[in-house]
């Protein structure tokens, strides 16, 4: 199998074929998406709300998403993997932003960074793409600046939002950035961005315009029995197999049905 590399983004998008993307966390749900054809993986800050047990992704550190980006980087062999810039470790400065960029791929295995923000980390996303690192973008809600937008408020409403919103857009592009994700955008805004921005837009509750979808991977399997966003569509209930596994599973132990014969190691 070949490889997808950033050229994979920018011809999708010339071609008018759809970018698919999951978050990962680990190796086994890596390889999993990685043979089903999904085109890249992004090892997210919402690692936080998915395995790390915080409510928000301001708490992550980088130090928490190496060795989990590790996992996921070393189980795929098509799938391009985007490492998530934690809050915190790159908005000081462009510096910061590079030596960031530079543990992700030095450690992990990891082929592009993500990084939020748009006019405001054109510098650091300019600097990272100079030293030879792709960056993905993204603009819209943001979840490490949650507190100042004041939750989880859709973006880019309204003609002021919408100028900012392709201002954003620009600034990535024009800084270097190979894609950009928008994040609960309404469709007429994300549209309008598609059009006007060379490179692909890729869709977290941003509409059927965009050049690609994404979805965090535990709300789209069902996993998560939290708050599900609108945009949203569950694909499986895994909870409720695993919640049904582990019943069934506990009351064969307590009735003697778990461990058979067949589970045992005879004595010789
Ligand atoms: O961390 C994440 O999962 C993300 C996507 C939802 C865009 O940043
Ligand atoms: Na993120």
């Amino acid at each position: 199998v070949k490889r997808v590399r950033t050229r994979h983004f920018h011809n999708a998008k010339q071609q008018g074929i759809k970018i698919t993307g999951l978050t990962s966390y680990d190796m086994l749900t890596a390889a999993i998406f990685d043979k089903a054809g999904i085109d890249f993986l992004l090892v997210g800050d919402s690692a936080g709300n998915n395995v790390l047990g915080y409510d928000t992704t301001v708490p992550v550190t980088l130090d928490d998403l190496i060795p989990l980006t590790r996992g996921v980087a070393s189980a795929v062999k098509r799938a391009f993997v985007v490492a998530d810039m934690p809050f915190g470790s790159y908005e000081t400065s462009a510096d910061e932003a590079l030596h960031t960029a530079f543990r992700f791929m030095k450690e992990t295995g990891a082929h592009a960074v993500k990084l939020e923000g748009g006019v405001r980390s054109a510098e650091q996303i300019r600097r990272i793409v100079s030293a030879g690192i792709p960056v993905m973008a993204h603009i819209g809600f943001t979840p490490q600046s949650e507190h100042q937008l004041g939750g989880h408020v859709i973006q880019g409403r309204g003609e002021s939002g919408v100028e900012a919103l392709l201002a954003d857009a620009k600034a990535v592009e024009a800084a270097g950035a190979f894609a950009v994700v928008l994040e609960m955008v309404p469709n007429a805004a994300a549209k309008r961005v598609t059009e006007e921005v060379s490179i692909p837009t890729i869709s977290v509750g941003a509409g059927p315009h965009c050049d690609g979808q994404l979805l965090v991977w535990t709300d789209w399997a069902g996993l998560t029995t939290g708050r599900i966003p609108k945009f949203v569509k569950q694909y499986a209930n895994l909870a409720q197999v695993l919640g049904d596994a582990a019943t069934t599973w506990a009351a064969d132990v307590a009735s003697g049905a778990y461990p058979a014969p067949e589970h045992s190691y005879d004595d010789d």
